[in-house]
């Protein structure tokens, strides 16, 4: 596990490994939304990289969500596409059903980017998930909905379900990088990294991926 000084050099850290990736031919990169990758966004768009060869898939999307900011598509958008010069038609969301197989099988997906849930998810993977599971639509849990409704205006307008990649998708990529920002995540990450490898504790599963690095700080 890398330590980090603090959010900034987190962000740092992770782009570098980003840079890197990008610099392959036809690069392929998994990615998360949520507060976590905020200042690993923000690094990237200072770089000014060449994002034009480059594919990306989202991990995942509300569904039924009615308040069009809080769409991770509008994340995405608003704080990663737009700062660059990638090409539109490759971008993908698992909100188009047409992606799921392009999600699920061979992909060949150079690099996985991950936050952790405060109970152990990874993308919405929620506690239970198969590690057979593939992209899909599934409930969030209360604690969950009560995570993210931090973002909405009532609790009431957080959307209940969401379509996830699923935990098999996840780690067919070939590196995988957590993120984990803050002591209040501590705990679960050591608990999925250093505990039982059980499907109560989605993350668990990256124990099994042979090229895992994990970047915590405060
Ligand atoms: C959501 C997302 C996850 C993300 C998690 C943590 O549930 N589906 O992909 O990792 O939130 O979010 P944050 O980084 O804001 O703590």
């Amino acid at each position: 596990m890398n330590v980090l000084k603090n959010y900034w050099e987190l962000g740092s850290r992770v782009a570098d490994i980003v840079e890197h990736v990008l610099a392959l031919p036809e690069p392929k990169l998994i990615l998360p939304t949520g507060s976590t990758p905020l200042s690993l966004y923000k690094e990237l768009v200072n770089r000014q990289l060449d994002w034009s060869s480059v594919t990306t898939y989202n991990l995942d999307e509300y569904v039924d969500n009615t308040i069009q900011d809080q769409s991770y598509r509008y994340f995405m958008v608003e704080n990663l596409f737009k700062h660059t010069n990638m090409d539109e038609d490759n971008i993908y969301f698992p909100g188009d059903t047409a992606v799921w197989p392009q999600m699920d099988y061979g992909i060949g997906v150079d690099l996985c980017l991950l936050g952790i849930g405060g109970n152990g998810h990874i993308a919405f993977n929620e506690p239970g998930s198969s590690f057979q599971s593939e992209t899909r639509i599934v409930d969030l849990t209360e604690e969950t909905i009560k995570d993210n409704s931090r973002f909405f205006p009532t609790i009431d307008d957080v959307p209940t379900q969401a379509v996830t990649m699923g935990l098999k998708s996840i780690m067919s990529s070939k590196k995988i990088v957590l993120m984990v920002s803050g002591e209040h995540k501590l705990n679960i990450m050591n608990v999925a990294m250093a505990g039982e490898v059980t499907e109560s504790v989605p993350a668990s599963i990256l124990q099994n991926h042979k090229n895992v690095k994990i970047y915590y700080c405060e």
